[in-house]
Order: C-alpha cells, then sequence, then structure tokens
C-alpha cells in the first residue's frame, strides 16, 4: 500500500527529511525557488503534509486543494503570516511554525545589523574592493557609537528579548515598548518599560523592530514614526518588510530625518535591484537571513519535520498554531 506523501517545498537538512521519511513518502520541490502556485495546489492535493517556507502563500484555496486529506502544513519559520490560520482551523488542518529555536541566530543578526549600519562595515568594504579607498582619514567611515548607545526594542517577544541581553555587552542603555508589560525581564536585565511606540522611537539611538507582521503592524514604521526618531538614529528590521513603508523609509534616509537604516527584510522580497533605497549608502540590506545559521536551520527543519509527524500520528504538536483543530474544541 503507498504511504501518506509530504511535499517539501525547498530542499532542507536531510536530517528532517530523514525523519518524515520514516513514515512518509517524501517529495522534496528541487528548485532553490518557491514552487509556482499551479505545481502546489496539485502537490497540495496528493498529501497529507506540507513543509514550507514563508515564500509559500497558505491561503483558503491552497488548504481546500488538500480535499480533506490534507491533515497539517508545517512552516519553516517562525513567522506565519504566509498562513490563513482562520481557513486552516475552518479546514481542519493543523499549523505550526518553529519558535524557539531560531531565537539567538535572529538576535544575532539584529545585533550584526546594528554594527554593519552605524560602522560602516559594508561601505567600506565595497570601497576597499574597489579601490576608492586612498587614505586614513579622521573624518572618514565614521558613525556613531554602540556601546554606550540607547537601543529601542519594539516588540519584546523571544527575539526581542535576546537583542536586548546582547545590548547588555555593549553597556546600552534598553528601552522597549511591547503591549506585554514584562517586569521580570526589566529587573534582570535593567530594560526600560515605555508606554507606547512614540516615547521609545523619540529617545533611541538605535531602533530594532520585533513585531510579527499583522493588519495593524503593516507599514507601521511609516513618515509619522519615522519623524519621531532622532536625525542620528539607525533603524533596525530584522521582522517582516512590510512593516516598514518602504518609500517613507527611503525619504526619511534620503532627506537626513534619520541616519541610517540595515534591512534584513524588505518589501518586496527580493527588493527590486532598481529600488530607490539600495541606491543610498546609509542603508544595509541582507537577504532574509535571520535564521541562517547552519545549526538554526537544521533545528528549524527538524522542528517542522516534527510537528508533522505529531499531527499525523494524533500526538501534541511541539508547536501548534491551531491546537483547537487537534482537541477538536
Ligand atoms: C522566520 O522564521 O520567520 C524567518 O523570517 C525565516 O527564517
Amino acid at each position: 500500500m503507498p504511504r501518506p506523501r509530504v511535499f517539501v517545498t525547498r530542499r532542507m537538512a536531510q536530517e528532517a527529511l530523514d525523519l518524515l521519511a520514516t513514515e512518509l513518502d517524501v517529495e522534496v520541490w528541487p528548485d532553490d525557488h518557491a514552487p509556482p502556485r499551479d505545481v502546489l495546489l496539485k502537490k497540495t492535493g496528493e498529501c497529507v503534509a506540507l513543509l514550507t517556507t514563508v515564500e509559500d502563500r497558505i491561503d483558503e484555496a491552497v488548504l481546500a486543494a488538500g480535499h480533506g486529506a490534507l491533515k497539517v502544513v508545517a512552516n519553516c519559520a517562525v513567522g506565519f503570516d504566509n498562513f490563513d490560520i482562520q481557513a486552516a482551523t475552518r479546514l481542519g488542518v493543523a499549523l505550526s511554525n518553529t519558535p524557539g529555536v531560531l531565537t539567538k541566530t535572529t538576535a544575532d543578526l539584529a545585533f550584526a545589523l546594528i554594527l554593519a549600519t552605524a560602522r560602516q562595515v559594508v561601505q567600506g568594504d565595497r570601497d576597499v574592493r574597489a579601490g576608492r579607498w586612498k587614505s586614513w582619514h579622521p573624518f572618514a567611515y565614521t558613525g556613531p557609537d554602540i556601546h554606550g548607545a540607547t537601543l529601542g526594542i519594539i516588540g519584546l517577544g523571544q527575539i526581542g528579548l535576546e537583542v536586548a541581553r546582547r545590548a547588555m555587552g555593549f553597556e546600552m542603555t534598553v528601552l522597549y515598548y511591547d503591549p506585554v508589560r514584562r517586569p521580570e525581564a526589566e529587573e534582570t536585565y535593567g530594560l526600560t518599560f515605555c508606554p507606547d511606540i512614540p516615547s521609545a522611537l523619540k529617545e533611541a539611538d538605535f531602533v530594532s523592530l520585533h513585531v510579527p507582521l499583522t493588519p495593524d503592524t503593516r507599514h507601521m514604521m511609516g513618515r509619522d514614526y519615522l519623524k519621531l526618531m532622532k536625525p542620528t538614529a539607525i533603524l533596525v528590521n530584522t521582522a517582516r518588510g512590510a512593516i516598514v513603508d518602504h518609500q517613507a523609509l527611503y525619504e526619511a534616509l534620503r532627506d537626513g530625518v534619520i541616519a541610517g537604516a540595515g534591512l534584513d527584510v524588505t518589501e518586496p522580497e527580493p527588493i527590486l535591484p532598481d529600488h530607490p533605497l539600495l541606491t543610498l549608502p546609509n542603508v544595509v540590506v541582507t537577504p532574509h537571513v535571520g535564521s541562517a545559521s547552519l545549526q538554526t536551520r537544521r533545528e528549524m527543519a527538524l522542528l517542522a519535520a516534527r510537528n508533522i509527524l505529531a499531527a499525523l500520528n494524533g500526538r501534541e504538536m511541539p508547536t501548534c498554531l491551531n491546537p483547537e483543530v487537534l482537541d477538536g474544541s
């Protein structure tokens, strides 16, 4: 009898594929780009499970293409704005993400962007390679100090907290805004709570975004918020591109409203090579690599695989997004 199938939308860590293969027929999309929509719809119709990435839009049409046989979709990502959770719950499909395993790696990258943007690491490298660096000069490539500066964290979830912990090592003052106040984190790490986002933006030398993309946060960092930041401040985004209004950011950077931006995520992704932001020297853009360490990508794939097997075997999924599907409530 043929075994149930799982469609994996990208090549992933072999350990995760091997784990899935203990119980399932595993088909891996061989391209390095997302499967086209028609392929995704067709494969969904043949499978009990999908293992997806942030680029795969799992909406009602895809979920319905499972014709009731699709049981679980596991995102190899902590973010899940590519999922229609309500439709999945209605259609009885369990969803999962990968919180926890990528927290520290993503915080490392947020810090790398703080450092790279402030200290002009990328521009310096470009100039050295192009032969434009001619001599040491007291004013060349100067930027703000990171140590001793004030960091504003917008969204103190797991990743935001890890960024705060790294900031301690740089002797920074850390402010945070989160809808839920975290007195224990304030006490343990000396963080200062801001009752709203504007208070954090006004005080911070560096602002790091760690909120999920929702209708409320889409383009949250627009003209009004950017204007509140200091003209010397640097904005870092490792969350989701659409949280920032890129036209407003471009204008703010061009006009000196803020001093710089380090972006691991953009809108759209990939950002188009002729995007005006890429003409500015005070922007560092990385290709959505917050979780891209070898160990973390392996752990993410394994966690996604474990979620799939748990769902199919009626066991508690390690990180289910809609457990009501499983408990029948
Ligand atoms: C996530 O996990 O949400 C990242 O953006 C993809 O690694």
